[in-house]
């Protein structure tokens, strides 16, 4: 059984097909990229994927539950979390207590109510912390645990927000372009630490990347979108070599 499949999804934005009729299914253990030029469409897959919007037909089945237009909050619930194309921490909290709110998803029912109760139970749950400890370490940040995250770099803050996503336990992770405006010593360190991720922890990417080589060397199948359709879907070698999706790439800056 597959643990992530989308059937004809389609979402509309008043004329515009945003995402058209996107079929593709993942298996547990897989690392899937979702690749294509500006405006292809894959961010609004994720957004329909973790529920942010219903699509307006189609299908979306996770973990064999018919999980279409479930709101996003049941969605992390489920096991599916993610990050986003802009980075969205909590810049006045270190990073350690960043994580721990995304613990919190696990036993509060909204993010909301897990914020009252953050102070106290930071000074109280060693548990959480000790959690949140182990994630830091496993993206390379126990040394900066106590810092604020604003004052991180930036390739540091894009790691704690997986860091962050981890802590909510997903069986399905989702990466929006998390290697963006890094340099390539921090792409390196990430394509390590996302192998890692699903290697030692057994969880299931799908990741949008926008640099090739990074997506190309990561992924072991890819899904190519241009103007919300599908053009191309297969392994990498296959990818860089087809000749519409290098047409879809003209005049991009890859
Ligand atoms: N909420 C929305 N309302 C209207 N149009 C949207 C909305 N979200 C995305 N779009 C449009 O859908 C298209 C695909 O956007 P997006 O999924 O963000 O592209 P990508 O992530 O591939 O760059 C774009 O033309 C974008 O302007
Ligand atoms: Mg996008």
């Amino acid at each position: 059984m597959s643990l992530l499949t989308l059937n004809e999804a389609t979402i509309k934005f008043g004329g515009l097909v945003a995402v058209n009729s996107v079929s593709f299914s993942l298996e547990t253990g897989d690392l899937f990229g979702l690749i294509g030029p500006n405006g292809a469409g894959k961010t609004t897959c994720f957004n329909i994927i973790t529920g942010v919007y219903a699509p307006t037909s189609g299908k979306i089945h996770f973990d064999g539950k018919d999980i279409t237009g479930t709101p996003s909050n049941k969605i992390a619930k489920l096991g599916i979390c993610r990050t986003f194309q802009n980075i969205r921490l909590f810049s006045s909290m270190n990073a350690i207590e960043n994580v721990v709110v995304g613990g919190f998803l696990r036993h509060e029912s909204t993010l909301g109510s897990a914020l009252g109760y953050l102070p106290s139970a930071i000074k109280e749950t060693n548990k959480l912390r000790s959690q949140a400890m182990e994630l830091l370490d496993l993206v390379n940040l126990a040394d900066v645990a106590e810092s604020r995250s604003r004052d991180l770099p930036y390739g540091k803050q894009r790691r704690l927000e997986i860091a962050r996503a981890l802590a909510t336990q997903p069986k399905l992770l989702l990466l929006d372009e998390p290697a963006a405006g890094m340099n390539p010593q921090e792409k390196m360190e990430l394509l390590e630490m996302v192998r890692k991720i699903r290697d030692e922890l057994s969880i299931t990417v799908l990741v949008i990347e926008h640099d090739m080589k990074f997506v190309m060397n990561l992924c072991e199948r890819i899904l190519v979108l241009d103007h919300g359709e599908e053009i191309a879907q297969g392994p990498p070698s296959e990818i860089r070599n087809d000749p519409k999706v290098i047409a879809a790439y003209l005049g991009e800056a890859v």
